[in-house]
């Protein structure tokens, strides 16, 4: 092996044991009393365990690879630059971190929520890890070297028709108070696919899309950290990633389509 692949082995690890060690510490912090800050509305929230969990692992990346940019949600969270920034992301190794992905459910306590990072190679992504601390499932992808769930490799559904698929969506915060296009969007899609769900993490939702126990996963008005490392994770499970107007996603997009692929076309038509 090469000097730069075993480096990028070497940090891929990191990233695992990295979000490992966030995990343990959301846990722990779990047990105490949390205060609740509003950031821009009563539905986009923050607490101490989601700015501690950063601050971990900027502290480790920094510490083991003090060369590498990192983009992170509480540290950089405005959108606007965060896509600009996604447009050119600048060369060489980088880290996108969402330390509480779901921070809603966290609070109230519903275990699906997970620590979300995305290792970034002169602008393409090439590892992704995606952690639920509380039922202990990892994802993790590696560009070309498959998709895999606590070590066992993982592969989309198998679904050829939109009507036999089960799907996921979201609620883009910017629409907190009426959330209309996803609204019209389920409107149109149901009766078309088998059933929709909103499970409210979306990088576990991409994950859940690579193990094959979602079919398809839209969201509008995404983040580059609510997506980095799923995006890795579903391509190398054998799906696909496109924005709303089905050219191959990009980090900057503000619209994202995922599927097992067979049914990316349908599901497309539908919500345009
Ligand atoms: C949110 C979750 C949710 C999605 C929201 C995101 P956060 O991230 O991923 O599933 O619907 O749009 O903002 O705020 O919990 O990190
Ligand atoms: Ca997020
Ligand atoms: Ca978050």
């Amino acid at each position: 092996m090469n000097e730069q692949l075993e480096m990028e082995d070497t940090m891929m690890q990191d990233a695992v044991r990295y979000v490992k060690e966030a995990g343990a510490l959301i846990l722990e912090l779990m047990k105490q009393p949390l205060q609740i800050h509003e950031k821009k509305n009563q539905s986009d929230l923050v607490t101490i365990v989601d700015v501690q969990s950063e601050e971990l692992l900027r502290n480790r990346i920094m510490n083991d690879y003090p060369s590498h940019w990192i983009l992170s949600e509480e540290t950089d969270g405005c959108r606007e630059d965060s896509h600009h920034l996604m447009l050119q992301p600048p060369s060489g190794y980088g880290w996108i971190i969402d330390p509480v992905d779901g921070t809603t459910n966290f609070i109230h306590k519903m275990a699906h929520f997970a620590i979300s990072v995305g290792i970034i190679k002169d602008g393409v992504p090439i590892c992704g890890v995606v952690y639920n601390p509380v039922t202990d499932e990892l994802y993790f992808g590696r560009k070309h070297g498959g998709a895999f769930l606590n070590g066992i490799s993982i592969q989309v559904g198998q679904e050829q028709e939109l009507d036999q698929a089960l799907l996921g969506t979201g609620f883009p915060a910017k629409e907190w108070k009426t959330n209309s296009i996803v609204v019209e969007q389920i409107a149109k899609i149901t009766g078309a696919a088998r059933d929709v769900r909103i499970i409210g993490s979306a990088s576990l939702d991409l994950c859940l899309v690579a193990s094959g126990r979602l079919t398809g996963f839209w969201h509008d008005g995404l983040y580059p950290w609510d997506v980095a490392a799923g995006l890795i994770i579903i391509q190398e499970a054998g799906g696909k990633i496109s924005n709303r107007a089905g050219n191959e996603f990009k980090l900057s997009d503000d619209t994202l389509v995922a599927s097992n692929s067979y049914i990316h076309q349908s599901l497309l038509a539908v919500l345009k």
